[in-house]
């Protein structure tokens, strides 16, 4: 049994998830790319507007995806945020490019302009725009750089799915974009993620990437007698039952987003007054933005008070975690050319940032719980 009494995460059954398994079951097809996987990717599109929608095996399969769209050549540089998740550099390196790593803005934690600016090289291929915790980066300046700089807009969308920037949907900005509904995420089936694709030349070449690098979508559709090898490729699509799991968080898209733009809420309103008395910062959202209210975090003061904070919460039974280590400070990192002191608000972010439980089964009574234990810390 867990030490924790409230975990940092708990999935969730939020409706018909486990009828939609059954029914892909008794339905005789449950490899990939049934009717479930094509309900979802329509719900992708209208949501995000994108043009075309593909399910993948996880978000960092899609980057990996767009890794081998961009038909990368050695000396390509792809430029990231450090502080982003592992895949969100090593997808790109894994298919040959170098990744470049930029700093981010100190209040939303996203790529700053400025430092993106200083990174554009005659190499740089793509910029990848990680929209943290759901809240958009300045998508108007990185389009514009990303234009400027004749380089590929990617976003990683993991946590941005149904937020918005200047009323446009997050996921489609990008020539692509991708999407993780692994566990933690606003819409989950374990492990699993989605390829959204803004430009209609890139469509059919992912469609074989994903399949294998056949053209057996093509077959599909009835637009070739037989299908085969043509392209690089891999095997990214999931099978139905995780894809019927996920139609079913799909379809309860109100309830989920609704509870944790509660639990969310109820965070910034209950720690403001604390934050403000110890010196700690809140997520910001910028108001032309509209937030997934993926994740909520506090910045603490110092490493000292961020570890005592997440010890103080795991002696009242309640699990707080940190999030991504400075990527230009890791072991791949520095084989890339990283070096401390290159992104300071990185290294000062991921000392000092500490992430509360928020999942759609957090109950009122959990939330209330965890509010008091953090109120009751001194910095
Ligand atoms: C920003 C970001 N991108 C990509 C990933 C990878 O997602 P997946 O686990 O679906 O591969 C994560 C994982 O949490 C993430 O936070």
């Amino acid at each position: 049994m867990s030490e924790y009494r409230i975990q940092f995460n708990r999935p969730s059954i939020a409706g018909a998830e486990l009828e939609n398994v059954r029914e892909a079951i008794e339905g005789g097809h449950t490899a990939g790319d049934g009717p479930f996987t094509r309900r979802c990717c329509e719900m992708l599109e209208s949501w995000t507007g994108t043009e075309r929608a593909l399910l993948t095996t996880s978000c960092t399969h899609a980057l990996e995806m767009c890794a081998l769209l961009l038909r990368l050549e050695p000396g390509d540089e792809v430029i990231v945020p450090s502080f982003a998740f592992v895949t969100t550099a090593g997808a790109f390196a894994l298919h040959g490019a170098k990744p470049i790593f930029a700093d981010i803005h100190p209040d939303t934690l996203n790529l700053d302009e400025r430092t993106l600016r200083e990174s554009v090289t005659s190499r740089t291929k793509a910029i990848v725009a990680l929209h943290y915790g759901g809240i958009s980066c300045e998508m108007d300046e990185l389009q514009a750089i990303s234009s400027e700089a004749g380089a590929t807009l990617i976003e990683d969308n993991a946590h941005g799915l149904l937020a918005s920037y200047k009323g446009k949907p997050l996921g489609s900005f990008g020539r692509v974009a991708t999407q993780s509904f692994h566990e933690t995420k606003n819409f989950s089936c374990g492990e699993g993620g989605a390829l959204l694709l803004n430009d209609v030349d890139w469509i059919e070449r992912a469609e074989i990437i994903r399949e294998k690098g056949t053209d057996r979508s093509r077959f599909l559709r009835g637009q070739v007698d037989k299908y085969t090898w043509v392209d690089l490729g891999s095997s990214y699509l999931p099978s139905e039952i995780l894809a019927a799991f996920l139609y079913g968080q799909f379809q309860a898209r109100e309830t989920l987003q609704a509870r944790r733009f509660e639990i969310w809420g109820n965070y910034q309103r209950e720690l403001s007054g604390w934050a403000a008395r110890n010196g700690v910062e809140l997520p910001t959202v910028p108001e032309h933005v509209e937030h997934a209210c993926h994740l909520f975090y506090l910045i603490l003061p110092s490493l000292d008070a961020r570890t005592r904070l997440i010890e103080h919460l795991g002696r009242s039974g309640i699990l707080a975690v940190f999030h991504y280590q400075p990527l230009h400070l890791s072991t791949m990192g520095q084989q890339f050319g990283g070096r401390a002191g290159q992104c300071p608000v990185t290294e000062r972010v991921s000392d000092c940032l500490v992430r509360l439980p928020l999942f759609s089964d957090l109950t009122s009574e959990e939330q209330a719980d965890i509010i008091d234990v953090v109120q009751s810390f001194q910095v």
